[in-house]
């Protein structure tokens, strides 16, 4: 994992974590998407051999205390939104995605999709 800046006492320390998530070592083709790489029932593995490798809440004792309610919440959300609708990319987005890196790594301009009730 990338470690930006010092780990002495007082240092800022940032966890390059976009870096290593986007890691072909770690994560074969990372650009695509693979939900399914993280289901062990289909060969996949919930993280890599090197578990900081696969960071999205941060590591060690100031790891994200929100990690499992936001993942449960948002896996409720898509179980109903998926329930409900399908969704298929829109003839108007632009690929390769454009994304941005702040606190997430996100779509810049977000993501044109076409949404039809089932
Ligand atoms: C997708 C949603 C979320 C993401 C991606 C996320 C990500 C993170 C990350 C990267 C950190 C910093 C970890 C570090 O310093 O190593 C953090 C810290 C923290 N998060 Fe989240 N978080 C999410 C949702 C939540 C939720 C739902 C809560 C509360 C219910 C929460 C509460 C906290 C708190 C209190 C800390 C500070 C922990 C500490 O410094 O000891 N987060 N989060």
């Amino acid at each position: 994992m990338t470690v930006v800046g010092g780990g002495a006492s007082g240092q800022f320390v940032l966890l390059a974590t976009n870096s290593s998530h986007l890691d072909p070592k770690h994560w074969p083709q990372p650009e695509a998407f693979r939900p399914e790489r993280f289901l062990l029932e289909s060969g996949g593995r919930t993280g890599p051999a090197d578990p900081p490798a696969f960071a999205p809440f941060g590591v060690g004792p100031r790891m994200c205390v929100g990690n499992k309610q936001a993942v449960i919440a948002a896996k409720s959300a898509l179980v109903q939104l998926y329930r409900r609708f399908t969704f298929s990319l829109h003839a108007r987005q632009r690929l390769p995605l454009r994304t941005r890196t702040a606190m997430t790594h996100a779509p810049r301009d977000g993501v044109w999709v076409s949404v039809h009730a089932r």
